[in-house]
């Protein structure tokens, strides 16, 4: 449970404002229009110092904070609380000069240079050493400062640098494997190193998964990827534990809960966390942006065990980092902003302040763009500004879910890992196609971690989870026993946490509460479907499998398990088991999510026409309803109260017009 909460930073504002703000690219001129504009536009807090290494600390030994701290006055001054980097996020070109045995070294025994950002190894000494002075240094004159709401570690750890193959890795991975297994003896067999030869007889025989000429062993991947979060969440904790030393204020990090990072297992990250806070951009390479930042920010409240979260970044148009950055459409920014609210955010900040005129990010956009305040862009964001001042009884209230999905970042490395069943089989997706499917039935999703006790929960999809303990199994049992109707898909339990089949046909663990076992897997080729008999299709994937007591709901009929069981389903306790051997086409997966939550009576948001994603925040004695309206078509939904985006009172079927948003505060 998060120590903090997002309104403890800036007791004044209700959703809070903020930005990034790199004042070491402008001169002081500029300075004081950007506090003019800050006030302007309402923003609470300003995050800097994020790349401030190289200027507070230009050569070994010798420190020169006078622009920070007239940076951290005039802030002050104008009544704006900051969110401090400690600045170690990128380390000055004279380390990595003077300690090249600092920087990154790729799988193929490559260094990879300075220049860009982030580069250095997370298990370095040397870095470890020269960061911990700087935090030391940062936050013994800045830890009482009046105007310091929160610390901001490094910058979102292992964005470039996660995984690291140099010796000093290789070194560190050791005594990681040490702790973890005890014996070479132990890690032989978790290993299953009787394969291919690869029985070890001493530590240092051991290496990270380097390149090599022919498929890697995957349980060595699996726990290089462990060991390298537990890296970058080493790098946290020891600048958090020198910051504790000197400050009282909040601390955190920026977690990167999005589609295209995966290094990072924020479940053992994020119960360290004083606030939960992520950044997210939207994903124009995906098929549908929209919906999977709406289960990212699903993702994050779950990280942040139900509470409300701070949105540490996002753009408020284009960024620079996609093949082709797209401007967003008028009133997507609200729609982003209003999802990542609705589902739980209590803050959104914003990279970045200004836009840049120099480096990589120029043309990354910002709340201030390069036009500057004479711009459509500077008065979309005093709106937005103005709005999230309107928002202000939504903070602190809560999301009801009545649904669940478990999500699980083992399951995406070990799943996804060489010398698969199929390369066409991409975790994410599956979890994606889950989540689209549980919010297109009008269910609203938490998203928990395997293990977690389920309960409360009406429904409760487990996608893909490729790696399955007894403990989590159990915990999936127990909630179909304990009424909930329960959704298994194919690829889930098929090994253990060290990689290995469970044996006696998949998945082991799951056998029993679905009443069936899969003989073998029979994924389909990419371009490849097969029909069921209920007139659903699948694609992806197919399996043959036995049923030993299940109720057949729709079996193959084409395709290379023709014949045999696709969705099952056993009835356990006051709930039931369902099992699904494909990846159901969309519009197949919500009418099979819609007949599991008729079945366990699950509360739903529907829209009364159209098409809406709606969610409701509430605490009890008061309940908001947000409307997203995504489509360019008009949409309605049934409530009555004042709609807090618009500043109406609504009642009865509210139109909530093609790609607008409205946020009601209902009546009792
Ligand atoms: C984030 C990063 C920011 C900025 C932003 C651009 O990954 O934390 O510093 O680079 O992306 O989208």
């Amino acid at each position: 449970m998060p120590a903090a909460t997002v309104a403890d930073l800036v007791p004044t504002s209700g959703v809070l404002f903020g930005c990034d703000y790199n004042p070491e690219q402008w001169d002081r001129e500029t300075w004081r229009e950007d506090m003019v504009l800050m006030r302007e536009a309402g923003i609470d807090l300003v995050a800097i110092n994020i790349f401030g290494w190289s200027t507070i600390n230009p050569a070994p030994g010798v420190w020169d904070f006078a622009a920070l701290d007239e940076m951290m006055a005039l802030l002050h001054e104008n009544g704006i609380r900051v969110n401090l980097g400690t600045g170690t996020a990128s380390p000055p070109p004279w380390l990595s000069s003077t300690y090249p045995e600092t920087l990154p070294m790729a799988p193929d025994g490559t260094r990879r240079y300075p220049g860009g950002r982030q580069a250095f190894c997370p298990s370095s000494p040397v870095f470890r050493e020269h960061a911990a002075h700087l935090v030391e240094t940062v936050a013994e004159r800045y830890g009482a400062h009046p105007a310091l709401a929160l610390w901001h570690v490094s910058n979102e750890i292992g964005c470039h640098n996660a995984l690291c193959y140099c010796d000093e890795s290789a070194e560190a991975f050791r005594s990681w494997l040490q702790s973890r297994y005890g014996t070479i003896d132990a890690l032989n067999v978790a290993w299953g190193t009787n394969f291919w030869s690869q029985r070890y007889t001493d530590w240092a025989q051991i290496l990270p998964p380097r390149a090599t000429l022919s498929l890697r062993n995957p349980a060595q991947l699996l726990d290089f990827s462990r060991f390298s979060s537990d890296a970058g969440l080493g790098l946290y904790r020891a600048e958090a534990e020198i910051i504790r030393r000197h400050s009282a204020a909040p601390v955190t990090t920026n977690f990167m809960v999005t589609a295209h990072i995966r290094t990072q297992d924020y479940w053992t990250w994020a119960g360290e966390m004083d606030v939960v806070a992520n950044d997210h951009y939207l994903d124009r390479r995906l098929p549908d942006p929209a919906a999977e930042l709406s289960f990212a920010a699903d993702l994050t409240r779950g990280l942040a065990g139900g509470e409300p979260w701070l949105l540490m970044e996002t753009s408020t148009s284009a960024v620079n980092w996609q093949p082709h950055n797209l401007a967003k459409a008028p009133g997507e920014l609200v729609r982003n902003v209003a999802s990542h609210i609705a589902r739980g955010a209590d803050g959104i900040c914003f990279f970045q302040w200004r836009a840049s005129a120099q480096g990589a990010e120029k043309f990354h956009s910002a709340l201030l763009p390069h036009a500057g305040a004479d711009s459509a862009l500077w008065r979309q964001s005093v709106e937005l500004g103005a709005l999230l001042r309107r928002l202000a009884p939504v903070a602190g209230t809560r999301v009801t879910a009545s649904a669940a999905l478990l999500f699980s970042w083992e399951a995406w490395w070990a799943l996804e890992n060489e010398g698969r069943p199929s390369e066409a089989l991409s975790y994410l997706e599956q979890v994606h196609a889950a989540h689209n499917a549980l919010t297109a039935a009008g269910l609203t999703v938490e998203v928990v971690r395997p293990g977690a006790e389920l309960h409360t929960r009406r429904v409760v999809v487990v996608p893909a989870l490729h790696v399955l303990r007894a403990t989590e199994a159990q915990a999936i049992t127990d909630a179909a026993r304990g009424g909930a109707q329960v959704l298994v898909t194919f690829a889930t339990g098929t090994v253990d946490e060290n990689d290995r089949v469970g044996l006696g046909g998949y998945p082991a663990l799951l056998r029993e509460t679905l009443g069936l076992r899969v003989e073998e897997f029979a994924p389909l080729r990419p371009q490849d479907t097969v029909a069921l008999s209920n007139g659903s299709t699948g694609s992806v994937w197919s399996e043959r499998i036995t049923v030993t007591d299940a109720e057949v709901v729709a079996s193959f009929t084409t395709g290379p398990a023709a014949g045999g069981a696709a969705l099952t389903r056993k009835a356990l306790g006051s709930g039931a088991a369902w099992y699904i051997a494909t990846a159901l086409a969309p519009a197949d997966y919500a009418a099979l999510i819609d007949r599991l939550a008729t079945d366990a009576q699950a509360p739903r948001l529907r829209a009364s026409s159209g098409e809406l994603e709606l969610v409701r925040r509430e605490d009890g004695a008061r309940r908001f309803l947000f409307a997203i309206n995504h489509t360019d078509q008009d949409a309605t939904v049934h409530t009555s109260g004042h709609d807090l985006a618009t500043q109406e009172d609504v009642s009865g079927t509210v139109v909530v017009a093609a790609g607008t948003v409205r946020i009601i505060e209902e009546s009792a």
